[in-house]
């Protein structure tokens, strides 16, 4: 498939979603948007990805929203937009493989709420991450206020939404924003490890512990539990259990297939 604005490639089983709209550090309009909902739908269906990074450029991962058709927007235009925002990021976020993004400077608005829809947030030394919106008279309208909020608790989050201040690496990774920063030139070979760790895990538990993991954050505990327990038990039927744990008591390694 042909993309404008991203540049995509396969590798060892690890997609590779490179932003690429530089002049305008990677900032999304309609046209990113649908490119990226594309890329996640072609890594769905292709059964040689195992895990995929998500990445931009050294000088911004996505520095948000394209503000320009922003500025003239009305209430449907946003709605649409929301729209749009929203199927991607679901998409993102329900992908049943692992996914990473590798953040080298500006990680702003849109650009962290994309990168708050997948699994593990790899930083660069110079990243800037933060959801500025409210500073240009708006609110994150793709996830911002909730999912920055389930993962750094109110307080964090409160400082970066209501103030709209923007954080640098060291201070994301002390909040839990981030899992681990790098120098920027380890970014891509350190994401790339982690991808190829990801990677050999078992396919099938794999999708069921994401889909345990994100489901419980829609629902109480007691539900919550009822899903991990259903995803615990019907993994039982899969031949990488079998293999898993026969491979443990013969002292090998395992041989997973993906079922
Ligand atoms: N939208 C449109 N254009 C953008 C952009 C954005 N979000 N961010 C950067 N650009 C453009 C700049 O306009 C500039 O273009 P020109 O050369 O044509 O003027 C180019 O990218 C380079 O940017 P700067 O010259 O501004 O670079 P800088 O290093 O001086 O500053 C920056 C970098 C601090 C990130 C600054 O560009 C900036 O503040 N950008 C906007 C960040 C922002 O507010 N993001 C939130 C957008 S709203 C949103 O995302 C809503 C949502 O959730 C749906």
């Amino acid at each position: 498939m042909e993309y404008k604005t991203i540049l995509f490639s396969v590798k060892d089983g690890i997609a590779w979603i490179r932003f690429n709209r530089p002049k305008k550090l990677n900032a999304m309009n309609a046209q990113v948007i649908t490119e990226i909902e594309r890329v996640i739908v072609e890594c769905e269906s292709n059964d040689e990805i195992k895990a995929v990074i998500m990445i931009g450029n050294e000088k911004a991962f996505i520095a948000g929203a394209d503000i320009k058709p922003l500025s003239d927007a009305d209430v449907n235009s946003a709605f649409r937009l929301v729209e749009l925002t929203t199927r991607m990021q679901e998409r993102l976020a329900d992908l049943p493989k692992p996914t990473i993004a590798a953040i080298s400077g500006f990680a702003l608005g849109g650009g962290l709420e994309v990168a708050l829809c997948c699994d593990f947030r790899l930083a660069a030394e110079n990243a800037v991450l933060g959801l500025p919106e409210i500073t240009l008279g708006i609110i994150p309208g793709g996830g911002g206020t909730q999912r920055l909020t389930r993962l750094v608790g109110l307080g964090p989050a409160a400082e970066m939404l209501l103030a709209g201040v923007t954080i640098k690496a060291e201070k994301a990774l002390s909040i839990g924003l981030v899992t681990e920063v790098v120098p920027v030139d380890q970014l891509e070979i350190k994401a790339e490890d982690l991808a190829m760790r990801l990677a050999v895990i078992p396919a099938v538990a794999m999708k069921a512990c994401k889909t345990a993991m994100r489901s419980g954050l829609n629902c109480g505990l007691k539900e919550g539990l009822r899903i991990e327990e259903m995803a615990f038990c019907m993994l039982f039927g899969t031949l990488d259990q079998k293999e898993g744990m026969k491979a443990f008591l013969e002292k090998r390694k395992p041989k997973f297939l993906g079922k």
